[in-house]
């Protein structure tokens, strides 16, 4: 079997709504309309895939965010950092290191 991919997606962004990441459910649609807004969907180079995830296993720092295939873990999620995850890391490739607690790279 082949590496399973996420074609046309250049990167999944899997964001914890679990109880202990504070169930977040209005960052995780505010960070859907960030990635349509900034035009990273499926017929762009660098589309983004964002899912929910019940926990992530972690359960500390949250609102947490995985993004692959950096394997990247964001923490403490806010509007602002969204913000900047989106132009930074999605549109420009550039992860945004100082709002992660791990990095794979
Ligand atoms: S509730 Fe978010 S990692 Fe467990």
């Amino acid at each position: 079997m082949n590496k399973p991919t996420i074609t046309p997606y250049k990167r999944h962004a899997v964001m914890c709504v679990g109880k202990s990441c504070g169930e977040n459910m209005p960052l995780l649609k505010s960070l859907k309309d960030k990635v349509m807004k900034a035009g990273l969907t499926e017929s762009d180079g660098n589309a983004v895939r964002v899912n929910r995830a019940g926990c992530l296993g972690v359960c500390q720092q949250g609102p947490i965010m995985v993004v692959h295939p950096e394997g990247l873990w964001y923490c403490n999620l806010t509007e602002e950092k969204l913000d900047r995850i989106v132009e930074e890391h999605f549109k420009q490739g550039n992860p945004v290191k100082e709002f992660a607690f791990y990095d794979a790279s």
